[in-house]
Order: structure tokens, then sequence, then C-alpha cells
């Protein structure tokens, strides 16, 4: 029959390790089993196959899935393999668990089945590392530090800030993450090879079975589709892209002794016995770039594929699933590093007012004063080049002055009271001036802290 004609089409010619997929497989061993169950289920309520043949494939399945993986012997996939043990422990009536269905439907249905479980698991660990960020956020919302644009010193801001920040992308990837699960969880059984089936099956009642949401509705989509594998491994490259700039923020700030990584993810030298590197978050940096591959994969093996079912497809869903297992560990162990680091607070506010980082507040002081910005833009311009860098905040109120002696018509007092401009020049007075909403102000930052919370639980 045709079992025979397909296992001796496999039969051990050259090509048969590299036609097979039955080792990569083993990600979705109990996904084809739950598959199995459920069409099966199905054909025997649909009076497709007897209530006793069912019973003696679900006999088997049970079977089988107690051997485990490792004990399939060879095939070309999960599915054919589970077949041939499901037929060698009944009999051919095994191989009515195959009528009306395909390998196509099947595989493109295992995916979609635990791909929806790594991507709760995913969920979860940006639920995790979000906490993770407001704890410390939190705990540092008064914490100078340093902000950078252009990886030049721009504006004094807080450790809590700067991390609330990435608790907001990390916010985003939540959202895009459960908007992938959505799409993945509709069903493409039933779909057959392309072309649907004469028999009666009932598409809703296994997509039920197998709690999906619904169905991929057009057989030929039901058995092509791989676009939720886009999204999915999308939705994790940006995630692990997030986790990549604040491991690197990190890099930067150890390197400035800045911030000290725990030992538990720091590493050192095998030969220069001072060091203390911190390892696991440049690992973090490149899983962002193996999780940029996957993606890349994916699409370059999608693009241009025609439809229906090509081979090619075994390929591409491994990619997805490499994704996963890279970018989950990496972002729990960003959310350890950040956990568990010691700030450096003396030298962090040392960096905070470095490069006359306090400049835009005293733009801004003159602004309120009735100075038109772009003329206070270009007085502080020119205070900052005469105070020069490093200078204390003695030098830099005199370069004030002496820059709006030449600027403005009336005296600086006419402006901006003394007392306020000196206080424009010290970086947590500056944090304190921006209180604006998403502002590093620390009240700015409880109502921001508060809303991120919340918004925390209810994903
Ligand atoms: N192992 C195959 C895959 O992952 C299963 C589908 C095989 N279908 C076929 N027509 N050869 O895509």
């Amino acid at each position: 029959g045709e079992d025979v004609v397909r296992r001796e089409r496999f039969s051990g010619g050259p090509a048969r390790t590299f036609l097979s997929s039955l080792a990569q497989d083993e990600r979705i061993f109990e996904a084809d089993l739950a598959v199995d169950r459920a069409h099966t289920v199905m054909l025997a309520e649909q009076g497709i196959i007897t209530d006793d043949e069912a019973s003696e494939v679900l006999g088997a399945l049970a079977d089988v899935e107690a051997a485990g993986h490792g004990a399939l012997d060879g095939g070309e996939d999960v599915h054919a393999a589970i077949e041939t043990a499901v037929i060698e422990r009944v009999g051919p009536v095994g191989g009515k668990m195959h009528t009306a269905r395909s390998r196509n439907d099947e595989v493109a249905t295992c995916i979609r089945y635990r791909l929806r479980a790594d991507l709760l698991d995913a969920v979860e660990a940006t639920l995790a590392a979000r906490d993770a960020l407001l704890a410390v956020a939190e705990a540092e919302r008064e914490t100078l530090a340093p902000g950078y644009t252009h990886l030049q010193p721009a504006q004094p801001t807080t450790v809590g800030h700067w991390l609330a920040a990435y608790e907001g992308a990390l916010a985003r990837d939540t959202g895009r993450l459960l908007d992938a699960f959505d799409r993945v969880n509709r069903s493409p059984l039933g779909g057959a090879a392309f072309g649907g089936t004469p028999f009666d099956v009932d598409r809703e009642r296994t997509a039920a079975l197998l709690g999906f949401d619904g169905l991929v509705e057009n057989s030929m989509d039901a058995a092509s589709a791989r676009d939720f594998l886009l999204e999915a491994t999308g939705a994790l490259a940006t995630l692990a892209t997030h986790c990549s700039g604040l491991a690197e923020d990190f890099v930067l700030f150890a390197n400035r002794s800045l911030v000290a990584l725990d030992d538990d993810y720091a590493s050192t030298s095998s030969i220069m016995p001072q060091k203390k590197n911190p390892d696991t978050l440049e690992l973090v940096r490149a899983v962002a770039g193996d999780a940029a591959g996957d993606l890349q994969a994916i699409l370059t093996s999608l693009k241009g594929l025609p439809r229906a079912y090509n081979r090619d497809l075994q390929r591409v869903h491994p990619h997805a699933f490499d994704a996963v297992d890279a970018v989950l560990p990496a972002v729990e162990v960003t959310a350890g590093a950040v956990t568990t680091a010691d700030w450096n607070e003396a030298a962090l506010a040392a960096a905070a007012g470095e490069g006359f980082a306090t400049a835009t507040g005293v733009a801004d002081l003159l602004a309120m004063g009735g100075v038109p910005f772009r003329t206070a833009h270009e007085l502080v311009a020119a205070a900052a080049e005469r105070a020069g860098d490093p200078a204390a905040a003695d030098e830099q109120y005199a370069a004030v002055e002496a820059a709006a002696g030449e600027a403005l018509d009336a005296p600086l007092a006419d402006y901006v009271d003394p007392d306020e401009l000196r206080r424009a020049l010290d970086p947590a007075a500056s944090v304190a001036m921006r209180d604006s909403r998403g502002g590093p102000a620390p009240e700015a930052m409880d109502a921001h802290l508060d809303r991120a919370a919340g918004a925390l639980a209810a994903d």
C-alpha cells in the first residue's frame, strides 16, 4: 500500500540524512502527539473511523509518548516516525490516523502549537524583566546619571529614568509578542496537503481540542503560511535588540566604573588577575545578532516561495525556535544583571555634570525669563566655550554672566534670579527642573512609575 511505497521512497539513500528533520522535530514531538490525538478523536466523532479504531490509535499514541522521541526509529520526520510507531504497535489500522490530513497541515499545526507555548514563555520573560527594571528604577529614581546623545554628555538624568526607558520598550515587546500570539494561535489542521479533503472533517472541533482560537480558513493558506514565524521572530528580535542596548549602556557605564556588575554576572581573565569583565552583557549584545540573523533567514527563505507547500519550509521554523532559545535566557540574564548591579553614586553624580551637561537647563531658565530660546542657546553655548571642560559651577556661572553681558541688553539679573541660576548648574536641581510628564524629575517619575506598574499588572 501507500505506506510501503512511502517507506521505500525513504529507504536509506545517500540523501536520507539530508532529507530527514527527525532530530530537529524533537521540538514538536509533544505537539505532534496532541495533533494526532485531536485529529483521531475528530475522525471518530465524525464517523470517519470507528470508536474502536480510534481507541487503538490513542492507546498506541500513549505508548509512543511514554517511549519518548528518542525511541522513534528513523523516519523522514516526526510525523512519519510516529505513524510508523503506531502501526508497529496496532497494525495497519494505525494507518487510519492519517485519513483526511497531510503532513503539510500537520506540521503547520505542530509548529503553531509549540510556538504558542514558547511565545507565552517569552511574554513571561518580558513581564519579569519589566518588574525588575521598575523595581530598580524606583530604588534609583534619585540616583543621578549622565544622559548621552551621540555618546556625548547631554543632560543629567537618573538611573531610574534611564532604566524606566527600557521598561517602556519592553512593555511594547510584551504587546508585540501577544499580537504575534494571536495570529500564531489559529489552526491550519484539516487543510490537508493544501486542497482540502472530501472527508467530512470538523476543523472547528480539532481547533477547539487543541486550544486554538479559530482557523486559518483557506486550506492552501493553512498549509503554506509562515508569516506567523516572521511576526514571532520579529518580536523576539526586537526584544533582543532592546536588551542589547541596555547591555551596551551597562558595558559603557562599567567601563567608567559608574556601575559594577555582581560577580554572578561578571567574568574574569585567565591571565589578568585584576579583571572583572561584563561578559554576560556582551553575550546579550550578541544574542540580538543571532535573533536578527534568524529573522533574516526566515525572510530570505520565504521570499519568492510559491504556493503551496515546498520542502524549503522544513528549514524555516527552526530559526524561530532558535530565536526563542537564544533570546529568553538573554532577557533573564539582563534582568538579573540590572537587579544585582552596584551603582557608584558618587561617580554617577560626578559624571552627570560632566561636559556642562546642565547647559540646557540654564538656557531654559533664561528663556523662562523672557530671553528668546535661540538667543539663550547661543549665549550659553558661548559660556560653555568660555568655561571649558572640566569647569566648576563657579566658573560656569561666571562664564554665563560674561556671555550674558555681551548678548543681553539688560543685566542678567533682570531675566533670572542669580540663586536660581546657580541651582540650575547643579545636576540634581537640573533634573528636578524637568518635571514634565515622562521627565526625570522625582515627582514626574513617581507618576510615570505608577502608570508603568499599572500597565505591567494589566499585561
Ligand atoms: N518535515 C516536513 C516539514 O517540516 C513535514 C512536511 C512534509 N511534507 C511533504 N510534503 N514532504 O515541513
